[in-house]
């Protein structure tokens, strides 16, 4: 049994990922932007809140955590004939969440790991960070590619100190953001481009983090797992 930090725990993948995780067993320290519900809250698009969540979880784990899932997400459009400032400000705030709020809990799960016995980094990613996104996403493409190259970078430098870490790539999941993302790209017309004939459920890709949270074998360690129904084949 593991301890469990989980951020973007209340819905979606989160919240299927949080109800995987329990019932095998684990404990789980969920995380969302408002809180509520038995989860801790951290609007991660502000500086600081990562260190805060990080800290809150440790406090709330009795001092040892094994597992970080960096989930929490957002997926806003900007249009590159939007004004200047309101490109420069979704891309901040979109590194800011999907990027580099994943990457200072990271940073401080790996001290942390470092010195307590190792531990395990499970980063959901993004199709898009391999094959890009709508001209509306550049920013979002970019913070997952950047998720997946830095999830290789922390497998390939830390190995050695006991941290395994993986990423998961899923394509179209059916959460509240998926649901949005089909309607506004014409619904039935999108699922053709994936041959298995449908978007992923929650539970599938909540399946595949709570492997990659326990059950994964180490040498697994710098993979990326596509969930995408060969929408995109590497
Ligand atoms: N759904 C898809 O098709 C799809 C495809 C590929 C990758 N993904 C990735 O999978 C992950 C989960 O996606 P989802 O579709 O399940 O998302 P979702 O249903 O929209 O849920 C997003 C989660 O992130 C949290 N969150 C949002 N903004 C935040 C902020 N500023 N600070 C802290 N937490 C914040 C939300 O908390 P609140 O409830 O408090 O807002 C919520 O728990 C994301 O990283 C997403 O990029 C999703």
């Amino acid at each position: 049994m593991a301890t469990i930090l989980l951020t973007g725990a209340s819905r979606g993948i989160g919240a299927a990922a949080h109800a995987a995780l329990t019932a095998a067993g684990h404990r789980v320290i969920g995380h969302s932007s408002r809180g509520g519900g038995g989860l801790i809250g951290a609007d991660l698009a502000e500086p600081g809140a990562a260190a805060a969540l990080w800290q809150a979880a440790l406090t709330a784990s009795g001092g040892q955590i094994d597992v970080l899932v960096n989930n929490a997400g957002v997926f806003e459009a900007v249009d590159i004939a939007d004004d200047a400032e309101a490109f420069a400000a979704t891309w901040a705030r979109s590194l800011a969440i999907n990027l580099t709020s994943a990457a200072e809990l990271c940073r401080l799960a790996v001290l942390h790991f470092r010195t307590n016995g190792g531990g395990r980094i499970v980063n959901v990613a993004s199709r898009a960070g391999h094959r890009g996104d709508s001209p509306q996403h550049w920013h979002y493409a970019a913070a997952k590619a950047g998720l997946i190259a830095m999830t290789k970078t922390i497998a390939r430098g830390h190995a050695g100190d006991g941290v395994l870490a993986f990423a998961v790539a899923p394509g179209f999941t059916m959460t509240g953001m998926a649901e949005e993302y089909l309607a506004s790209r014409g619904g039935d017309k999108l699922l053709a481009d994936i041959p298995l004939g449908r978007v992923a459920a929650a539970e599938e890709v909540a399946e595949t983090i709570r492997w990659l949270a326990s059950d994964a074998p180490a040498s697994l360690t710098g993979a990326t797992l596509d969930i995408n129904g060969a929408s995109y084949v590497r």
